[in-house]
């Protein structure tokens, strides 16, 4: 039977779609849900696991009880179907009663926003409250000097930086990648920013010549990392750092899609990569996406040691 007609089925139940359309406003614990819907517990329970089974629904424990929410990662194809049976279902009377007991328990249970998500927030949504702004924020204060971005891409995060930075030198291999991020640059005013196609393996700049190097997810691009990160060290000044955001260590065939030439690296290699010019760099794993495949950032930072081996002098720059 196509999977398809067990999604259907799921969301062919009046008491499955009247949660949805609940949880979908605010996580709610079962308590909750059986005083609006003026359900008995045990119907309300069961639905819930055969959403939660699905992968519509998840829980998180909150004390003795548990907090039921919509997943933001179900699995594609059953989403799909959710919003196609959330749109039919939309302007339905029992669902507009549903909703208005939901405003009417918000009103009585006597907990405002900010007390009912303490200890919640990380995984809530708060007006504003995203990734993006965060990132955002701190490049506003963020002091990067004379900073390189290698595997620059076409831009996209050059107005992000340059605020920061005296120089940025962006450098790419792509042609395409270049042309449309000098493009961007100059579109967006940024005068302080230039462009250079070429590798990291061979990056035109001078020795110790630069505060801060960036590589955001653009290692598993390059065709020798080694190499990327040696010459990484020949560019920073003493005391300045690298920060390189890329992905650990996968089994994943989509990388290949993406065009990465490696499957994310492993802690030991970055770190023996760098070991010449940086004594303690420091790795951070980030929990792994919510989005199929999972992959999974990896953080290396490492500043580069006053005294740290120089590798021979190099003629290469401008
Ligand atoms: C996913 S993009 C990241 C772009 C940018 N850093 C960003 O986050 O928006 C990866 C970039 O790595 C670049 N790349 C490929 N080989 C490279 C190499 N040997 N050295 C430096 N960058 C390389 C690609 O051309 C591509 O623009």
């Amino acid at each position: 039977m196509p999977a398809c007609a067990g999604q259907l089925r799921l969301l062919a139940d009046e008491t499955r779609l009247r949660l949805l359309h609940l949880l979908e406003r605010e996580p709610l614990t079962v308590a909750e849900l059986t005083e609006i819907l003026d359900l008995g517990q045990s119907s309300i329970s069961g639905h819930l696991a055969k959403l939660k089974q699905a992968g519509l629904v998840h829980d998180v424990a909150e004390g003795s009880a548990h907090r039921y929410r919509l997943r933001d990662d179900a699995p594609a194809g059953l989403r799909g179907a959710w919003l196609a049976a959330r749109q039919l279902s939309l302007g339905d009377p029992a669902i507009a009663a549903d909703l208005a007991a939901l405003e009417r328990h918000r009103a009585t249970s006597g907990r405002d926003w900010v007390s009912r998500v303490a200890g919640l927030l990380h995984r809530e949504y708060a007006p504003g409250r995203s990734w993006d702004s965060l990132a955002h924020a701190f490049a506003a204060v963020g002091r990067f000097g004379r900073c390189c971005d290698v595997g620059a891409g076409d831009g996209a995060l050059a107005a992000l930086l340059a605020g920061g930075s005296s120089e940025l030198t962006c450098v790419d291999p792509s042609p395409a990648m270049v042309a449309a991020g000098r493009t961007r640059c100059t579109d967006e005013g940024l005068a302080n920013v230039r462009w250079v196609e070429a590798g990291g393996e061979k990056l035109p700049l001078h020795d110790a010549s630069q505060d801060t190097v960036l590589l955001l997810q653009s290692l598993q691009y390059v065709e020798d990392p080694a190499a990327v990160l040696h010459e990484c060290g020949r560019v920073l000044v003493p005391g300045g750092r690298l920060l390189v955001l890329t992905l650990a260590t996968h089994d994943h065939a989509e990388a290949a899609r993406y065009g990465h030439r490696h499957k994310g690296f492993r802690d030991a290699d970055l770190r023996a990569w760098v070991r010449p010019w940086c004594q303690r760099p420091r790795l951070t794993h980030l929990p792994p996406e919510s989005r199929a495949p999972r992959f999974q950032t990896l953080i290396l930072s490492a500043d580069k040691a006053a005294s740290s081996l120089q590798p021979p002098a190099s003629s290469r720059g401008n």
